[in-house]
């Protein structure tokens, strides 16, 4: 088991990453007195899968609960369900103190921490991450939000959570594609900050998608410490350090939103917005070392991530690319590599030198 800590003065809390851990989770509650009763949100097949260890771990400490299950799926990131979810909470929240544990992926966790930021100027909430990218980013940091049909996690706020606790045997069943979608984020970790993870990963992807749980607990524990230590610099993304998490992200972007999010999943779209920002990186004679380009693209081939761009059109991603919220002005921003391990964040890049870096995608 392995314990980080999100230093960020009253606001600190831990990461508790570790195999079967669940069962535990009532004494930790306990100890950080944070109430009596535990409002879940999760869904349907997290609740038959987990809700029993969960359960348990509840009854042992006495704590009262509720689940509430929502639809698996973006479309759960809306206002009009967090305000369902809302007035059911108020009929659950009598006498009681009450606090929020968001059971699920990406989706349930910013949802649910939305909820907590709001609800009575804020409740206590805990995030027990499902997936890959859950455990190595979302459940970290405080970023909460929901969506409106124009734009994604438009509506939210930074409130962090009391506790994240990464469960690695929850992922026990998360099929091969959600696991390379997380898989995405940790090579994204791996190229922006820490070169002997990427070395790592070159050497243990099989064991990784095989899901050895070893290796999982390790590339969660140092996706989980680079992620603490950015937000510990930058906990409400001012001071612009936070934007080396967007590596890939920019096109990344433009790619899923290319592909109406149907195509290509997070994962897989920001894999390829690495290969091309690593492309444009030594186009722009930042990256020096041009081998390094060749490495990320085996790595991504090796674990089944995609390397080329299919079924949507070069004009339809740079159509999207000028819609980034990311966008300065009329300027556009990329994170870039130097090298392994180290980013630069660049803005104005040439719109020439991204359509020839696109187009090796194709
Ligand atoms: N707050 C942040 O900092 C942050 C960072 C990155 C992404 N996000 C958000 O996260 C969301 C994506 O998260 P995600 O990739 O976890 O997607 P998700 O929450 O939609 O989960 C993906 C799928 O996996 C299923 N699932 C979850 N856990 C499972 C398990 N243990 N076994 C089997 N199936 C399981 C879900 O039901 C869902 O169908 C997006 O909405 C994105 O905006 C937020
Ligand atoms: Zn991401």
């Amino acid at each position: 088991m392995k314990i980080i800590k999100v230093k960020l003065g009253e606001r600190t809390y831990e990461i508790i990453i570790g195999n079967r851990i669940l069962g535990g989770l009532g004494k930790h509650i306990q100890r950080l007195k944070i109430g009596d009763s535990a409002y879940i949100i999760t869904n349907a097949f997290l609740k038959r899968k987990y809700g029993k260890i969960l359960i348990s771990a509840l009854n042992k400490n006495k704590i009262s609960y509720k689940f509430r299950l929502i639809p698996d799926s973006e479309r759960s990131k809306s206002i009009i369900l967090a305000s369902c979810i809302i007035q059911d909470l108020v009929g659950f929240d009598k006498n009681k103190r009450v606090f929020i544990i968001a059971l699920g992926g990406g989706v349930v966790g910013d949802l649910a921490g939305f909820i907590a930021s709001i609800y009575k100027r804020g409740v206590p909430y805990i995030q027990i991450p499902t997936t890959l990218l859950a455990q190595v980013d979302s459940s970290i940091g405080g970023k909460t939000a929901v969506d409106t049909q124009e734009a994604k996690n438009i509506i939210g706020a930074f409130y962090q959570p009391r506790l994240v606790l990464s469960d690695i045997s929850l992922l026990s069943s998360l099929n091969l594609r959600q696991l390379r979608a997380g898989l995405a984020e940790v090579i994204k970790y791996a190229a922006i900050e820490n070169r002997q993870l990427f070395s790592y990963l070159e050497k243990n992807h099989q064991k990784i998608l095989s899901k050895e749980k070893k290796s999982l607990e390790f590339i969660v524990s140092r996706c989980s410490a680079i992620k603490a230590k950015v937000v510990e610099k930058d906990e409400k993304e001012k001071k612009g350090l936070r934007t080396i998490l967007n590596f890939g992200h920019t096109l990344g972007h433009a790619i899923e939103a290319a592909s109406n999010y149907k195509k290509y999943n997070h994962g897989e779209a920001i894999t390829l917005g690495m290969l091309i920002a690593a492309d444009i990186s030594i186009r722009l004679k930042l990256l020096k070392d041009s081998r390094i380009l060749g490495r990320i693209e085996k790595l991504i081939f090796k674990v089944g991530l995609p390397i080329k761009i299919k079924g949507i059109s070069l004009r339809s991603i740079i159509k999207s690319h000028y819609h980034d919220k990311k966008f300065r002005g009329t300027k556009n921003r990329l994170v870039l590599l130097k090298d392994l391990g180290k980013v630069k964040v660049v803005t104005g890049v040439p719109l020439e030198i991204i359509k020839e870096a696109l187009k090796k995608r194709f």
